[in-house]
């Protein structure tokens, strides 16, 4: 990989601490950033290159998956790292930057590849972007790229914008837009399962699969979030961008290459012919819901409009459990059930895949039931494949039951989700980043959504802190003969 200047805007930021510091650290260790890397760190308070150092330091000891013994490795490794005190609206500080980044590439006689990483609010995109044009930092000889992180934009019009004034400084190949979903490995596994393996490969379509449920729930609440959370809600903070990814890596066709322009155009056209929701009808496929008091893991907890910093009257979603209809002829009639929600009753990203049950009769004759064969995709926080199958148990009389066959269990020591990302970035490797059309399309799709929510046309259902979300949810699937799995 060819040597580059990684400059960090909010270098004092959580995420940093919590994961960028700690990627970059496990990249390097495992030789997969060149070891002439230069790091500019960015914020708003003056630091000392050494003082910076030693706040890297403390951050990869307490967040990286690992440490390791040789401590001239750490020491070469901080030594990559500067600090220079900006103000994002400040054009003298652009040009302090520039300097000190141009002193470092003749210093470690590396070129001018730049890297810029705006872990920053939102709101400071387009201005950083602009300076970096303005300044002269984004004429380089060699590449630049740009990584940002959601919220792109708060709607439709807000995400335009915001893309406009991106692309005044950095062109769609060069920015990198992260979805941490898309740096988890089994939403990267995704991909394998559905395209290496031809006999999933084979019954990937609506003639074999019933439907196909996407969950991520969270035990967690608001947190200390609820400033921007009550004005975003599941639907923006997670629906918009995780869920429709997970949406568009489980639905997309066999690309003519497994290459990153091959794979973002499946996913385009999976939103493509994702059916918009129309106002009026929507309380028919969208349930929403807010948390109310409960319990989670046996501790008391409040509700959502009694969290600090929301508003009691808030109407703001917590959940949000959705049937979707790809129409197209892959997924023609097959319905795929969304749901997210914060204070549900467990920590669980998961895909399930529901095949038809088209011999149930065979066996119904016989006086058995059989279980539709399912493919059970565990996401996070385990890891793991799962198949069910039916068998005849010999120690029930022969009965058949459902078995399950487990494929994989988690991966010791694998790299984290900011670490392959940040990796592949460096690398040029766009397959896992969100492409401007799949955000402008998610927008899209969740536009309608946004204005009904607005207007109050869909009912806003309470649930229990520590439930699996409002009853409408489970009624959504029983309308049409099905049921969430997996609910213990
Ligand atoms: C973030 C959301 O994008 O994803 C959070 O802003 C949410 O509200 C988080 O908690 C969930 O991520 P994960 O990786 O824990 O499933």
């Amino acid at each position: 990989m060819e040597a580059m200047t990684f400059v960090l805007f909010g270098s004092t930021g959580d995420l940093a601490k919590r994961k960028i510091y700690p990627a970059l650290y496990n990249l390097f260790v495992d030789g997969k950033i060149p070891k002439s890397i230069s790091v500019v760190g960015l914020g708003r308070r003056e630091m000392s290159d050494a003082d910076f150092q030693e706040k890297v330091e403390e951050s990869i000891h307490t967040f990286s998956r690992r440490v390791e013994k040789d401590s001239s490795l750490m020491q070469h490794f901080l030594s990559a790292f500067r600090y220079s005190q900006l103000d994002a609206t400040n054009t003298e500080d652009y040009k302090n930057l520039l300097n000190l980044v141009e002193a470092r590439e003749a210093e470690l006689n590396i070129p001018s590849n730049r890297m810029f990483y705006l872990s920053v609010a939102p709101e400071f995109f387009g201005t950083i972007a602009e300076h970096i044009k303005d300044s002269g930092l984004g004429a380089t000889k060699g590449w630049k790229r740009l990584i940002i992180e959601k919220p792109f934009g708060h709607d439709l019009q807000s995400a335009r914008q915001l893309n406009e004034n991106l692309s005044k400084a950095f062109k769609e190949e060069e920015i990198y837009r992260i979805d941490h979903y898309l740096g988890k490995s089994m939403v990267q596994n995704l991909e394998a399962l559905e395209f290496a393996n031809p006999i999933l490969q084979s019954l990937w379509n609506n003639e074999h699969i019933a439907n196909i449920q996407i969950t991520a729930s969270e035990t967690v609440g608001v947190e200390e979030r609820a400033s921007y959370y009550d004005h975003s809600g599941a639907i923006r903070d997670m629906v918009q961008n995780h869920m429709l990814q997970m949406l568009m890596m489980t639905a997309m066709h066999l690309p003519a290459r497994i290459s990153a322009d091959d794979i973002r155009n499946e996913k385009i056209n999976v939103l493509k012919a994702l059916r918009p929701l129309v106002k009026e009808d929507m309380d028919l496929d969208v349930v929403r819901g807010q948390y109310e008091a409960g319990k989670i893991n046996g501790s008391s907890v409040e509700s959502y409009v009694n969290e600090p910093g929301v508003s009691p009257s808030s109407q703001t979603d917590t959940f949000l459990a959705a049937r979707l209809y790809i129409d197209n002829s892959l997924w023609k009639g097959v319905p795929f059930y969304i749901r997210t929600g914060k204070r549900m009753a467990e920590k669980a990203t998961r895909i399930v895949i529901e095949f038809k049950d088209s011999l149930k009769e065979l066996y119904l004759d016989k006086g058995e039931t059989t279980s539709p064969n399912l493919l059970m995709i565990e996401i996070n926080p385990h890891e793991n494949i799962t198949l069910q199958l039916n068998s005849k148990n010999p120690f029930n009389h022969g009965h058949i039951e459902p078995v399950q066959i487990n494929f994989s269990g988690q991966q010791e020591g694998a790299p984290e989700a900011y670490e392959r990302l940040i990796a592949d970035a460096c690398a040029g490797d766009s397959t896992f980043f969100a492409h401007w059309k799949e955000v402008e399309l998610a927008w899209e799709w969740v536009q309608p959504l946004l204005e009904a929510f607005e207007e109050n046309t869909v009912p806003l259902y309470k649930y229990a802190a520590g439930s699996h979300g409002p009853d409408a949810s489970n009624a959504l699937l029983e309308k049409d003969g099905f049921k969430w799995w997996l609910d213990e």
